[in-house]
């Protein structure tokens, strides 16, 4: 009797693990981690869940962990679900804490009513035959495919498309997957040219043409240098150079794909503006640079010598802070190169106002700017506009494994191998990356809202204070 009992016992427990088994792996296709690791991916959700309760005598705090801290992480996770970011009984940040932002609200705060949406701004308006207006202040910066997964970018296309928001191809060119959502697209030429190079790697004039007649790509970016690796190209381990990544960058497959610390035919400010014009005429569509700030001589040689031909400026710059992200880096360059976003990015507002080009060109920014508070900030120093790269990874699920250059990234976001890839549903996520983006951009705005201003547009930096000094990231 007994012997049947405990039989049955066992049986029971094996149907029920069978049946969450099936559930996780083949029918549910909200998270990725159950559908890579059925059952056990669950005791993330379980600790998750218990954290809030045990944190304080086993775990880190919340505002501890890095690059990201939980609270951080926290926000992105449940704006991307739909799910009330609004919190209880209290703020986890630390007023008094030096670096600690905040924002001066207005007596008079401006009513629902009488807010004023966001109505975009020009990119190469009167310079280029198809200028480009983006609909939303915050957008997602460049990530290739190859670095991220196919799926990833699938999902990053669609959910851009649904909050009209552009997207950055990232220096590894154009796939299908990025076309597929039919949003707007901010094309990268890396130093490597992937996708517009030539054999020997020169800018093949034909293959660009090709790229700007998608009347999706909206405009072009040179990459100069990123924050996570400034003086270094990009860098693709062989093993996640398959086939069709191989073809979409024109290099062999199965090789390491490594971009040149430099363009080939940048040497000084004449070339770099030389550049800038020649694509700008085979595109006839806007383009701009990206880089990360390195010594202040050279941004006041560069704005000095644009102020003299504000026709061949680039129509945007986006600035890339030292905190900003990477598929892979030297840990010397990411840890101690390169300046931060928060001396940066003030300083080159300043600099354009200084020569005169604050009207000629569009200032981007990136680096950490991933929750309402830094996006507003960046606003009040100065940004048109703010590009994230990890919070639209966040809204695609990654858990900040740091395994992105391995190919075995859990959460298929990063690994383009079919056994983690498969976790990732396009569908469901792409919902993630349009709830992630507009969760920005109406928090953003309520923050706007509270300092007195309309609109967002209206932020500045008299809106905005630090704790002594630096702000934190
Ligand atoms: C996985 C990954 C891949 C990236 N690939 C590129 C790239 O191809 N080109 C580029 O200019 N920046 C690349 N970046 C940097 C981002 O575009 C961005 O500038 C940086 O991460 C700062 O934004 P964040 O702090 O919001 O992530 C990459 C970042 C990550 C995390």
């Amino acid at each position: 009797m007994v012997g049947y009992l405990f039989a049955a016992v066992v049986l029971l427990a094996a149907g029920t693990m069978g049946w969450y088994y099936i559930y996780d792996r083949w029918i549910q296709r909200d998270h990725a981690i159950r559908r890579n690791f059925p059952i056990y991916g669950r005791f993330r959700y379980i600790m998750e869940n218990l954290g809030e309760y045990f944190r304080q005598y086993w775990f880190t705090a919340d505002w501890e962990e890095r690059p990201f801290n939980r609270l951080t992480r926290a926000w992105v996770y449940r704006s991307a679900k739909g799910v009330s970011n609004y919190i209880a009984f209290g703020s986890e940040v630390d007023a008094q804490q030096p670096g600690h932002i905040y924002f001066l609200h207005s007596a008079f705060p401006v009513n629902d009513e009488e807010a004023e949406d966001y109505t975009g701004k020009w990119i190469g308006r009167g310079i280029v035959k198809h200028p480009f207006k983006p609909k939303s202040f915050f957008n997602i910066s460049g990530m290739s495919y190859g670095a991220l997964s196919s799926a990833a970018v699938t999902a990053l296309s669609e959910g851009a498309a649904m909050a009209g928001i552009w997207m950055d191809t990232g220096e590894g060119g154009l796939s299908p997957y990025h076309l597929k959502g039919q949003c707007d697209i901010c094309f990268q030429i890396g130093t490597a040219k992937y996708g517009v190079r030539d054999q020997d790697g020169n800018l093949d004039e034909a293959k660009l043409r090709r790229i700007a007649d998608y009347e999706q790509v909206r405009m072009f970016c040179i990459k100069l240098s990123q924050g996570a690796k400034p003086g270094r190209g990009g860098i693709l381990p062989a093993t996640k150079v398959t086939e069709e990544i191989a073809g979409i960058r024109g290099i062999p497959a199965g090789k390491p794909s490594n971009s040149p610390s430099r363009h080939h035919d940048i040497t000084d400010i004449p070339t770099l503006v030389a550049l800038i014009n020649r694509v700008r005429r085979v595109t006839e569509k806007p383009v701009g640079i990206k880089m990360a700030v390195g010594s202040y001589e050279f941004i006041d040689e560069f704005f000095g010598y644009l102020q003299q031909r504000p026709d061949e400026a680039p129509d945007f710059i986006q600035i890339d802070g030292a905190e900003g992200g990477t598929g892979a880096a030297p840990a010397p360059l990411a840890d101690y190169v390169g300046q931060s976003i928060v001396q940066s990015l003030p300083y080159v507002a300043q600099r354009l106002r200084d020569y005169n080009l604050r009207n000629r060109i569009r200032l981007v920014a990136s680096g950490k700017l991933l929750t309402p508070d830094k996006v507003a900030w960046a606003i009040c120093m100065g940004a048109d506009f703010v590009v994230s790269a990890r919070g639209f990874m966040f809204s695609l699920g990654c858990i900040q494994a740091m395994k992105c250059n391995t190919g075995h990234c859990p959460t298929g976001v990063t690994s383009n191998d079919p056994r983690f890839m498969r976790g990732l549903d396009p569908a469901r996520k792409s919902v993630r990356v349009a709830n992630y983006a507009r969760a920005v951009q109406h928090d953003v705005e309520a923050i706007a809202h509270a300092c007195g201003c309309k609109s967002v547009r209206d932020l500045k930096g008299q809106h905005v204070r630090v704790n002594g000094g630096d702000l934190m990231m």
